[in-house]
């Protein structure tokens, strides 16, 4: 865990706890053995610490967060690191994270390596730092920088750090070797220790700017409130009575329903990529990819493929179609660069991996070719039957489309082995999320194939079996029916918005569909209107709001009015509703925010209990990760089925029951939340095992 190499008066100590030398029990007692015995060694005149392997430390052991603490505690062997009567030098690279940059803040200097970078992201699991660097950070770096590192959590390069006074230095060679050098320096220099020195004066008008940021930025968050509150007592305390408040919040913060929902979030993210049955499963390696259709969802989905490195053909059916495609491309990337997120060089370096085309043959070279053409069976049909002709039986051909039947798709082509759904989410170049859609007949290589691509994509790819709407339009249809049903029972649709916002959603059902374009929903409904069980609950006013031309915000008014962009509630929408409403004949009442939620959580719940049990989703943790980076779920609550878990299922079904009661037919109670609640599990439980 801990090794140490003697290099003349210097001694470099390192960490080596692969694969991210997190500070677990056993780091922890090995630095504090090492630094007590170097200390006490007279032949030792400094110390360098550094991390062996790709990366510093990634800070405290998240396997351990929620169990009873382990000593020795982190924030003590950073207070003994502090106390040594000898020069410390952290030399940091790859990335020093929460206890990795506390760790370095303890040192008498710091230097980083150039592609190296540091930051506090405990915010991020919903927590603060607990070993000191709440109350260090600000001392280093003054109160304004300090904040805005630990409330948002970011992690900053060697660039900025050096910048920003965070670094002593940075590493023009090697790193190494350079931190003895600089160790060596000081030796028989006096010592000044970071927790001695007072947190720098702030400019009163930028303090309370970022504090403000923090405040906006929170958005239901508790952690980054509580930065604003540790900051300050940095700057009002000294540190001896500040260091114990720290350690105080960092408890408090792990014991809250957030911390543990975010924590499941992170481990989620890893184990979503980890699937059993394709272990072993070598994917194909592909370096070059076909688009086909070059609207919106097509020209993101070529951004996307464009920055992950991967060179890009890019095919409409007429030369027009293709130019307007290929605008749109150039237009995200000139934004990007206005942004300042690339420059020209990345800009042009990427568009000369684009090819753009007309003719279907010339996606004969690419590995993989994604069609996102209208969505539309017949229109997906047809080119699936050209390109089965057109191109070698190997390639690997995947739809995005976002309902349709794969199984239905993939008869039309020879060789069906190598279909997939790569179901991108809109703005494809930019949202995390991507549903990877396996087909009965898809083989287990191509399933390989197109996780990777999710990987190298930086995607968060879950895998979802065939149905009308995958995972996530599944749930959506659900919840958002269900949110339609309460128009008919007396909620307007701004109540039902702010509900769900209150509780922690982006946007509420009905401003998400005004954005999305109604016209989507009600093709939808069109669609499904020839199977639609006719005794089924349907409410059909969103066919009233588009054969009134409100197809919501590019309209100018769908759910809302959009006056100069902003979304205000329409008195028109009041009194259709409420006439609709008064028209089905139910009861009419009012319903509180909490009803609401329930309402819409519990049908989000049910849902996912008969998707796990079809096997459309293999865990509850992928619906997590489906909902929260698709669809505006907060992370901070964990996604819907740990939701669940934390409400408690009892109560759920009870709920549901209550629902299937009023919906009849429209509403079955999943048997496997009864069987969940009856014997006393947890969705949680059938997560991988040992989580
Ligand atoms: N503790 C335990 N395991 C960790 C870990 C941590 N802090 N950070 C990462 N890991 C594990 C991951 O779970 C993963 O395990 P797996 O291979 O079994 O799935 C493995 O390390 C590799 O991680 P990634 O797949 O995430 O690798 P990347 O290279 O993509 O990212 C990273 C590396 C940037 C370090 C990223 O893992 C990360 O952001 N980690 C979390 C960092 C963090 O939040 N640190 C703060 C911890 S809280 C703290 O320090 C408290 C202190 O203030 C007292």
């Amino acid at each position: 865990m801990i090794h140490l190499h003697p290099r003349g008066q210097v001694t470099l100590l390192e960490i080596d706890n692969p694969p991210v030398n997190a500070t677990s029990q056993a780091v922890r007692q090995g630095l504090l053995d090492a630094i007590e015995r170097l200390d006490a060694d007279p032949a030792v005149g400094a110390i360098v610490i550094a991390g062996a392997g790709r990366t510093f430390t990634a800070g405290g052991d998240i396997t351990e967060f929620g169990k009873p603490p382990l000593l020795p505690h982190l924030p003590d062997v950073i207070t003994r690191i502090e106390a040594c009567a000898k020069p410390v030098v952290v030399a940091w690279h790859g990335t020093a994270l929460g206890g990795g940059c506390e760790i370095g803040l303890a040192a008498t200097k710091r230097i980083i390596a150039p592609d190296g970078s540091v930051g506090l992201p405990e915010v991020k699991l919903g927590l603060m730092p607990g070993a000191g660097g709440t109350q260090r950070l600000p001392r280093l770096i003054g109160p304004v920088a300090a904040l805005d590192l630990i409330a948002s959590g970011r992690m900053v390069s060697a660039k900025e750090a050096l910048a920003l006074g965070l670094v002593d230095a940075m590493a023009a060679g090697h790193l190494r070797d350079e931190a003895i050098a600089l160790a060596e320096s000081l030796i028989g220099q006096p010592l000044e220790r970071l927790s001695a020195r007072p947190v720098p004066p702030a400019d009163p008008v930028a303090w309370d700017a970022m504090v403000a940021k923090v405040k906006k930025d929170a958005k239901g968050r508790i952690a980054p409130l509580a930065a604003i509150q540790l900051v300050e007592t940095a700057r009002a305390e000294p540190f001896a009575s500040g260091q114990p408040k720290e350690r105080a919040t960092f408890f408090d913060l792990m014991a809250s329903p957030q911390s543990k929902a975010l924590r499941h979030m992170f481990m989620a993210e890893r184990e979503v990529a980890r699937v059993p049955e394709l272990a072993g499963i070598a994917p194909r390696e592909i370096g070059h990819i076909g688009v086909i259709g070059a609207g919106t969802m097509g020209s993101g989905i070529a951004v996307a493929f464009l920055d992950a490195g991967f060179s890009v053909t890019l095919m409409e059916a007429s030369e027009a179609a293709l130019q307007a495609g290929l605008d749109r491309v150039n237009g995200l990337y000139l934004r990007s660069v206005k942004s300042g997120r690339i420059d020209e060089t990345i800009r042009l370096e990427r568009l000369s991996r684009l090819t753009p085309t007309t003719e279907i043959k010339a996606l004969a070279e690419t590995g993989l070719v994604i069609e996102a053409v209208f969505e539309d069976m017949a229109v997906k049909l047809d080119l699936l039957g050209r390109l089965g002709a057109a191109l070698p039986a190997e390639t690997i051909i995947a739809t995005n489309t976002s309902y349709l039947d794969l199984e239905v798709m993939a008869d039309a082509l020879p060789h069906p082995e190598r279909f997939i759904g790569l179901h991108f989410f809109s703005p494809a170049h930019v949202m995390k999320l991507l549903e990877i859609v396996r087909a009965r007949r898809t083989s287990k290589e191509v399933l390989a194939t197109g996780l990777a691509i999710g990987r190298r994509l930086r995607k968060i790819a879950v895998i979802a079996g065939v149905c009308d709407g995958f995972i996530g339009n599944r749930l959506l249809a659900r919840y958002r029916a269900q949110c339609e049903f309460m128009l008919e029972e007396g909620a307007l649709p701004q109540e039902i918005d702010a509900a769900l916002e209150a509780f922690g959603f982006a946007m509420g059902p009905f401003a998400v569909q005004d954005l999305a374009g109604l016209d989507i929903a009600w093709a939808r409904r069109k669609r499904l209107a020839a199977t639609r069980d006719p005794a089924a609950r349907d409410v059909p006013l969103v066919d009233r709001l588009c054969e009134a031309g409100r197809f919501g915000q590019k309209a100018g008014k769908g759910w809302y009015l959009y006056v100069d962009g902003k979304r205000q509630v329409d008195p028109e929408i009041d009194a259709l509703v409420r006439s609709h409403a008064a028209g089905t004949g139910r009861a009419q009442r009012s319903f509180t925010t909490a009803e609401i939620q329930s309402r819409v959580l519990t049908t989000m719940v049910n849902e996912g209990a008969h998707i796990l049990a079809e096997g459309i989703a293999a865990r509850p943790l992928d619906i997590d990760l489906v909902l929260v980076n698709g669809y505006g779920f907060p992370n901070w609550r964990g996604g819907p089925m740990h939701y669940a878990d934390e409400t408690g299922l009892p109560r759920l079904l009870a709920e549901a029951e209550a629902i299937a009661a009023r919906d009849g037919q429209a509403y079955a109670v999943a048997p496997l939340l009864r069987e969940l609640a009856a014997s006393g599990r947890t969705f949680a439980s059938l997560n991988t095992p040992d989580r």
